[in-house]
């Protein structure tokens, strides 16, 4: 049998630098990893750097890539303006896609990544639990982009698509807006260090909704196995750690991990307030001697305040995967998080 060949694009992100480690480790596929800019992690998959908002990609390509048989894309560039931030996804997926499609003549599966944005949630509330057949909204969205563009693309060829809907990815990386544990990790750590107990920071309401996230592992498993299922053939599959949760029940988990007293929540802004930690973090980096990354690089404190306010119960159905066979969903996102966070002590990004 000739080996699979992946093609993970987006290799510096959450989802991209987890999913090309996973893949390389189960041995079954020869990985390459395309990002814009060089990756910032050891790897044994073959690394092809691509600007993939350039016109000329395939050229960029060469014939590095002729025998991919899977695209895993995960690329993401964040945008204000949710016009502008449709178009210039929409546009990495299509010039990566047009590209391959002419070079590797024995593509079988674009496999990309959706979300909760699907669903409405950076809008405020949505239907829970949202299924993987809930009406669009009519705000623009790159997800609908990516998809109307991959179902019409792959009219007639031989290779097929297969969306996979994670909610708040859990996982280490460095340099991406989104990452939570990141976050969690890195806000416990100063209140630590300033003997002040660690508060939610989001509203009594978003303290108590029901949420889901999905880690990195298991997100990887789902993809590896969208891959190679039949049943995934042009289907779109939600994938979270299969367990729901409210903050409330985890903060104080996390306080006891990172050894900080936790108090009651109270509201404000980490956007306006924690980047004036700078000077703090750079401090203990040398004091815990730690990889010398700027706050900023390892954390966007917006995304933690839309998080953290987020009122209404968030999650998403997950047995459709459940019924097409994938069964690692097995509900420990506490786990995960304590996980993650060792993971990010372990790499010397945290003390
Ligand atoms: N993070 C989450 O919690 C989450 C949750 C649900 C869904 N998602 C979805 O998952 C997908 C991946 O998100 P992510 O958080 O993993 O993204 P990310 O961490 O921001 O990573 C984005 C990747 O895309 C690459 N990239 C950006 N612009 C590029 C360009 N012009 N040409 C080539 N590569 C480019 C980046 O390359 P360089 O770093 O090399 O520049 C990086 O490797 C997105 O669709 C996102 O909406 C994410």
């Amino acid at each position: 049998m000739t080996r699979k060949s992946a093609l993970v694009v987006g290799g510096n992100g959450i989802v991209g630098k987890n999913l090309t480690q996973y893949l390389c480790e189960t041995n079954e596929w020869e990985v390459f990893v395309t990002s814009r800019s060089g990756l910032h992690y050891e790897t044994s998959a073959h690394f092809i750097p691509l600007a993939l908002s350039a016109a000329n990609v395939e050229e960029q390509m060469g014939d590095t890539l002729n025998g991919i048989t899977h695209v895993f894309f995960a690329a993401y560039t964040e945008r204000q303006d949710p016009y502008e931030q449709s178009e210039a996804n929409g546009r990495l997926m299509k010039n990566l896609v047009l590209a391959i499609q002419k070079k590797a003549t024995n593509l079988q599966r674009v496999l990309f990544i959706q979300g909760g944005k699907a669903y409405g949630a950076h809008l405020g509330y949505y239907k829970t639990p949202a299924y993987e057949s809930d009406p669009r909204t009519i705000t623009p969205n790159f997800y609908y982009d990516q998809e109307d563009f991959l179902r019409e693309e792959s009219r007639g060829r031989k290779w097929s698509w297969t969306s996979i809907r994670p909610d708040i990815v859990i996982g280490v990386t460095i340099g991406n807006p989104m990452n939570l544990a990141n976050l969690i990790a890195v806000y416990a750590n100063l209140c630590k260090e300033e003997g002040i107990p660690m508060r939610f920071p989001g509203s009594q309401q978003a303290y108590q909704a029901l949420v889901n996230v999905t880690g990195v592992k298991v997100l990887a498993k789902a993809m590896d196995w969208a891959a190679n299922a039949g049943q995934a053939v042009d289907e779109i599959f939600n994938v979270t750690n299969g367990d729901v949760f409210r903050w409330s029940q985890l903060w104080p988990r996390f306080g006891e991990y990172f050894g900080v007293e936790v108090a009651e929540p109270q509201r404000f802004s980490l956007q306006e307030y924690m980047p004036g930690k700078k000077q703090l973090w750079a401090q203990m980096t040398v004091k815990y001697g730690l990889k010398p990354y700027e706050l900023d690089r390892l954390v966007q404190w917006g995304f933690g305040d839309f998080i953290f306010n987020v009122e209404s119960d968030a999650f998403q159905d997950v047995n459709k995967a459940r019924r097409a066979g994938f069964h690692e969903m097995n509900g420990d996102s506490l786990g995960v998080f304590l996980e993650t966070f060792r993971q990010l002590k372990a790499e010397k990004i945290i003390p």
